[in-house]
């Protein structure tokens, strides 16, 4: 899926904002396509009544799902903070709240998580030190 003109759903002018700020936009907003393609493609292949044509619409699904990976994948190596998180909480096991508490340190760490980044768990731990 492509919308042209990703520029209309800036939020702020675009000469104040950056290269980087400017990327990173076309990526979520790439990101945002390709979720709702996704959604999109589930819905209609769950009602569709012809067999092949429900075929075309899951294979069609699961390459939304491949773009929309690609797209993160950028981001995360990209911009710092979906490292950290993603780091966080994809392939961790065990409920997921858990897994937060865990890397915010505190209550019971659920398994599987990796070590939380160092400038979000001291970010939170500076707040919790103000306290
Ligand atoms: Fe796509």
């Amino acid at each position: 899926m492509f919308r042209a003109m990703s520029s209309e759903s800036l939020h702020e002018p675009i000469e104040l904002l950056s290269e980087d700020t400017k990327n990173q936009h076309r990526a979520i907003v790439s990101l945002m396509e390709e979720l709702e393609a996704v959604d999109w493609y589930q819905q209609r292949a769950e009602a569709c009544t012809d067999p092949e044509l429900k075929a075309v619409l899951i294979h069609n699904k699961n390459e939304e799902v491949e773009h929309a990976m690609m797209t993160l994948e950028w981001l995360r190596r990209k911009v710092p903070v979906f490292a950290e998180n993603i780091g966080t909480y994809v392939g961790s096991t065990g409920p997921i709240v858990s897994v937060e508490q865990g890397a915010t340190g505190h209550g019971s760490a659920g398994g599987g998580a990796e070590a939380p980044s160092s400038s979000v768990s001291l970010g939170i731990g500076s707040l919790k030190g103000m306290k």
